[in-house]
């Protein structure tokens, strides 16, 4: 298996960064990257992208912020961050001895300061792509309030295109109508590339208290739940746009990062997954390897949007 392995090619392009495979974890659910050096080789993985960025350090909601549903993980977090500086001096140099690609996720609660801290972070050795956070369901000011406007979504790209020389990846949501249109806007305004889908908006009550489950009411649903809505977004979003797509939403295992490629996504996010096993992003690169080998698929970038429908 070993030998026949080496021979696959599965390096993906996500429009001008090439990663040394599709696999990635998503943001919020990997911390830094460093944390989970105990148990995962890291240096294998596509791609770490980091918990979401902010200008200043952010505490987040209070507790309880995570909750198990029977179909799903609920979390308002509430981005909780070390903010961009503290993020350059003690995170970020991490990266620089990983053959991994490091994709900052960038939070904003305006305009301005999505631009700042992607201005900051282009002028930073290490950092290979910025995702935008433009679908965060948890937080009043910003995230969602642009991620559901197609007018927002393309102002915010183009401004965020006219300060960085980065590869662009925005984040969409699936608590939309029409997530093409959002997906349209973003590649309008100059995204290189798309990631999709972040959590579904939800909540749980404690029918004794008569009291919600979260601090925050309400929370993002994610796990494998969402994965058949997420499976449905990525194969949308395909159509729609030209630009590569980073799919995520239930991910497990190299089954499921499999369904993600054929419905057209060009990478897969592990997310949730790395709460249940901390090593989940490794084995489903190592599930998907065996899925090739199997199937004699000499390059992955084959199944990418192979769905056949007849
Ligand atoms: C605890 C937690 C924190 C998250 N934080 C972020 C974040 O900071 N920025 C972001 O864009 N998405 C964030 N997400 C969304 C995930 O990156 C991902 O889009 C979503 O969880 C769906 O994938 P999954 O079902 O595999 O977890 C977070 C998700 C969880 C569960």
């Amino acid at each position: 298996m070993m030998a026949e392995s080496s021979k696959i090619k599965l390096s993906v392009s996500i429009g001008p960064l090439t990663l040394q495979n599709p696999v990635t974890v998503a943001s919020g659910t990997f911390g830094y990257g460093q944390e989970y050096v105990p148990y995962c080789n890291v240096s294998r993985l596509g791609a770490v992208v980091v918990k979401g960025i902010n200008r200043r350090p952010r505490v987040g909601h209070n507790q309880p912020r995570l909750v198990e549903t029977a179909s799903g993980l609920l979390n308002c977090i509430g981005l909780q961050n070390v903010g961009v500086d503290e993020f350059i001096r003690e995170k970020l140099p991490f990266f620089r001895e990983m053959n991994t690609a490091c994709i900052v996720n960038v939070n904003g609660s305006s305009l301005d300061e999505y631009i700042e801290v992607s201005e900051i972070l282009d002028s930073s050795p290490g950092v290979d792509a910025l995702e935008i956070n433009i679908s965060c369901p948890n937080v009043k000011e910003g995230g969602i309030t642009f991620g559901v406007d197609p007018v927002m979504t393309e102002r915010v790209t183009r401004e965020i295109r006219n300060h960085t020389h980065l590869p662009l990846i925005v984040k969409l949501s699936p608590n939309v109508t029409d997530i093409t249109t959002i997906a349209k806007a973003a590649a309008c305004g100059g995204a290189d590339a798309l990631s999709l889908i972040n959590t579904l908006l939800g909540m749980a009550i404690d029918p004794i208290a008569r009291k919600p489950r979260l601090s925050n009411v309400t929370g993002g649903l994610s796990g494998p739940a969402i994965k058949p809505v997420a499976l449905r977004c990525v194969w949308q979003v395909h159509q729609a746009v030209q630009i590569p797509l980073i799919g995520m939403g239930g991910i497990c295992n190299g089954l499921d990062a499999v369904e993600f490629l054929i419905a057209g996504a060009s990478a897969v996010s592990v997310g949730t997954a790395s709460f249940t096993d901390p090593a989940a992003s490794e084995k489903v690169l190592d599930e998907l390897i065996d899925f090739c080998v199997q199937n004699k698929i000499s390059d992955i970038s084959t199944l990418i949007g192979s769905l056949t429908i007849s």
